[in-house]
């Protein structure tokens, strides 16, 4: 039985296994068929944070897979008020399939994940975000093929989706570069892993020029709302502009998870550019994680 919370829970060949399988997903999706995979089956989704593209996509994949989800948020379970996560992983693991938790601490994250029978998937943490990278990556493939050798620029915060492109960067074999204020750097155990593959930048420009594909993600994440504030000033050079996509390679591709803040991250006329694929990659959560859940069920 296999769980996903971190991308190097897979290997490489399993990787590029689900996301070449979340493009036939894909493929289907666009000509109306959804195979009822996996009927009767039930998907628990625990949510200690806010969501939009991460529900629906779960929701809809089990919906369409044959299943059933069932939405779980502290204010309407004992979770929040107090009872144990292990418990609530053992109980949970009694009555439905497979379950995806969004919360704030990893480590919570993998106590949950060892106390349950049935697998879990890590529907983003503080420290980390694979299933965005399942979306990513097969957005990337379906572009431009194969991401090996290949430049990744991040611009902005080191936060969970920049840790996450640290450990892909390792399995996929693609060279990262971040650029991020003093203060703000990736994890520093996930960097130290991954440093055959992911280096600082000395600038944006730097961690842009020639690149290949060009990331960026909010400045304030999910729970960092009060320091808003200040991060807007440590981040006003770290915009993504259409300057800043004029130093990658022409046919650059620009990506974002969402939700985005035009004006602070990136502007306007970049995520609403000719080299974003923002819509698409948010759409391949839905393919991705069909994909990821398949895998997943069938090692159960
Ligand atoms: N990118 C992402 O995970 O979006 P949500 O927070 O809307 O789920
Ligand atoms: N870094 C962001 C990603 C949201 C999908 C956050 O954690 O809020």
């Amino acid at each position: 039985m296999r769980h996903l919370i971190s991308e190097l829970d897979l290997t490489a060949d399993e990787f590029r296994s689900i996301i070449k399988r979340g493009s036939e997903f894909r493929q289907q999706w666009q000509n109306g068929i959804h195979e009822a995979l996996f009927p009767r089956h039930t998907l628990g989704m625990i949510f200690e944070k806010s969501s939009t593209r991460t529900r629906v996509s779960f929701e809809a994949g089990m919906a369409q897979l044959g299943g059933h989800a069932i939405y779980l948020s502290p204010n309407d379970t004992h979770l929040g008020r107090g009872e144990p996560l292990e418990d609530t992983a053992r109980v949970l693991s009694q009555m439905v399939d497979i379950i995806m938790v969004r919360t704030f601490s990893h480590t919570a994250l993998e106590r949950f994940s060892e106390a349950s029978t049935v697998p879990v998937i890590n529907a983003l943490t503080d420290l980390l975000h694979p299933c965005q990278m399942l979306a990513d990556m097969q957005t990337y493939f379906e572009h431009r093929g194969d991401i090996a050798g290949k430049k990744v620029a991040w611009v902005g915060d080191g936060n969970n989706v920049c840790n996450s492109f640290i450990n892909t960067a390792s399995l996929l074999g693609f060279h990262l570069h971040i650029a991020c204020p003093e203060g703000y750097e990736p994890n520093a155990d996930v960097l130290n892993r991954g440093k055959a593959n992911a280096v600082i930048a000395e600038s944006p420009e730097a961690a842009c020029n020639d690149a290949d594909l060009v990331v960026t993600d909010v400045w304030a994440s999910m729970g960092q709302e009060q320091e808003s504030k200040d991060r807007k000033s440590a981040f006003e050079n770290y915009c993504v502009n259409a300057e800043l996509m004029g130093s990658a390679k022409d046919d650059a591709l620009f990506m974002h998870c969402l939700p985005a803040h035009r004006g602070e991250e990136v502007e306007g006329d970049v995520i609403d550019g000719a080299q974003s694929v923002v819509w698409e990659e948010a759409g391949n959560r839905l393919h991705a994680q069909k994909a990821l859940m398949e895998f997943l069920l069938k090692s159960a």
